[in-house]
């Protein structure tokens, strides 16, 4: 269907569909529903019935007599038919009415400005305590570029101070969670990157330090495909207030949505304490984390290649056509690294820089030069993209991009190569601290570092030199890291071979 610009009303879903441009998936056909309304510009996708009967269901059978329900984002309102039923008092927002509103006393309002609102009335206490004793939300998936998060950025920082404003879906949370009462139940089904992502650090304390836990569930990836969205979702239901904190039932991401009815069905749940889904109650490391073993867990204290190394990013050019070129040539000469992809120990220059790369970072405003003091010195570059995990040495005088590129002392680079590259690191990084595509300075920067002893780290450092000029193959290389790897933390061969077997058949275990 084409939309025409002359029509006012359909002008106002073009606004809307600037104002929350969805990153559930780019696609350009326009998804109306009966309203007319484009529903993929709202960041609208249908919460699947048995997920919808699931929460509710739980939210209830966790308090069964409470009186009053809360959909900050209700859409069609398919997340309160149960309550519904159940004879709840049920109150809703949304920016767009999408159609008839059958079970719930309707406000056509944006619940980021109610939120503001309520905020703003408390004069002499932060608390806002409304009197729901449910909140239940599919919340808006869109993503932090949007115009509304930065045409509102400095409210919205006022408003959301420690939890930041990356994301719509992290704001509606933790709004939910700051309006609640105590004892108040949230359920909601909701973007999983807040759980390991760093720059949602604030939301997971805010989480830890203000509720209980009872369920985290991982949901398959095809969710919501029928609704042409690609999207890592899970089911999460807290209670404000840490005292009701019990064991916490979670599941990890089963292969589909078939698989998943299944299981909310026989509630087939792991029982963990919270301590064991927390890596760390630290700033910036408190990820969560589903059905990782308590030996390899308790790795986690020990220090993490942030606070030893620096582990940092570098340039991003804004434009890489003009600055970067496939071939070394005149004006264009100093070495580029941004992405060993899944090349180990060495890899092969990914483009040259302009040579004046400095004085054009301080002319353009969207040529930025991080960390200006790394810069042509020598290093280890990680990749950012794609499923393995690697490390490959960076060389003197060439500079990189906004991958994780860790610096230390030169005795360090070589023993901390192998290390990189070994399965237990590959298992930390895509079993442990990040599940997605993209891995940042900021997951890197978490890995813990073994305590070796200075003959292992001889041997580690060898073996990555041996890698480098080619005088041993990288799985001969892994082998002998490995042995020494897990010689040092002391696992059991299960675990061994467990790690093994997820770091050699990434495509099938992450
Ligand atoms: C992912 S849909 C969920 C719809 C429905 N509750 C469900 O579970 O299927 C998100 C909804 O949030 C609404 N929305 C987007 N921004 C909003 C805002 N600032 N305040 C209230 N609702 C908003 C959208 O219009 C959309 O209906």
């Amino acid at each position: 269907m084409e939309l025409g610009l002359e029509n006012p009303f359909i002008n106002i879903i073009f606004a809307y569909y600037n104002y929350h441009y969805c990153i559930m998936g780019r696609f350009e056909k326009v998804i109306v529903n009966q309203a007319g309304v484009d529903k993929r510009g709202s960041g609208y996708y249908s919460t699947p019935e048995f997920i919808a009967d699931y929460i509710t269901k739980e939210l209830i059978a966790l308090n069964p007599t409470g009186r009053k329900v809360l959909d900050p984002a209700t859409g069609n309102e398919e997340l309160l038919k149960s309550f519904f039923l159940a004879g709840k008092e049920i109150d809703s927002f949304d920016i767009i009415e999408h159609g008839e509103i059958k079970y719930s006393n309707f406000s056509q309002f944006d619940f980021i400005e109610f939120y503001k609102e309520k905020k703003n009335q408390q004069f002499f206490s932060n608390v806002i305590d409304l009197d729901y004793d449910y909140y239940i939300a599919n919340p808006p998936y869109n993503c932090h570029e949007i115009n509304y998060i930065r045409d509102n950025k400095k409210d919205l920082k006022l408003l959301f101070n420690k939890v930041g404003v990356n994301n719509m879906y992290s704001m509606f949370l933790s709004a939910m969670i700051d309006c609640a009462k105590n004892g108040a139940l949230i359920g909601v089904i909701i973007s999983d990157s807040f759980l390991t992502a760093t720059m949602h650090s604030g939301l997971r304390e805010q989480i830890l330090s203000q509720c209980s836990i009872h369920q985290l569930i991982l949901c398959p990836n095809d969710l919501f495909w029928d609704q042409k969205a690609d999207v890592r979702t899970c089911i999460l239901i807290l209670q404000k207030g840490t005292q009701f904190q019990q064991d916490v039932l979670v599941s990890n991401r089963l292969k589909n949505k078939e698989k998943l009815a299944e299981r909310l069905k026989s509630k087939n749940f792991n029982t963990v304490k919270i301590e064991n889904i927390v890596l760390s109650k630290k700033k910036n490391a408190n990820q969560f984390i589903i059905d990782v073993d308590p030996d390899v867990l308790k790795l986690f204290s020990l220090p993490r290649v942030g606070e030893v190394f620096k582990c940092i990013t570098g340039i991003s050019t804004g434009n890489d056509k003009k600055y970067l070129s496939t071939v070394k040539k005149e004006g264009y000469e100093v070495p580029f690294y941004k992405n060993p992809g899944s090349r180990k120990f060495k890899t092969e220059v990914d483009a040259y820089i302009i040579n004046d790369f400095m004085d054009e970072s301080l002319k353009v405003k969207d040529f930025m030069v991080r960390n200006k003091q790394f810069m042509l010195k020598e290093g280890i570059t990680c990749s950012s993209m794609g499923l393995p995990f690697s490390a490959c040495y960076l060389p003197e005088n060439s500079t990189f991009g906004v991958n994780a590129n860790i610096f230390t002392p030169k005795e360090d680079i070589f023993w901390m190569i192998s290390y990189l590259n070994s399965s237990l690191v590959t298992y930390f990084v895509r079993g442990v601290l990040i599940r997605s595509n993209m891995v940042t300075s900021g997951y890197i920067s978490q890995i813990p570092i073994l305590k070796f002893n200075e003959l292992e780290k001889k041997q580690l450092q060898q073996i990555a030199v041996n890698a480098i000029n080619e005088t041993t193959t990288i799985k001969d290389a892994i082998d002998k890291i490995d042995d020494i790897v897990f010689n040092n933390v002391g696992l059991c061969k299960p675990k061994i071979e467990y790690i093994v077997d997820f770091a050699t058949n990434l495509n099938k275990r992450v």
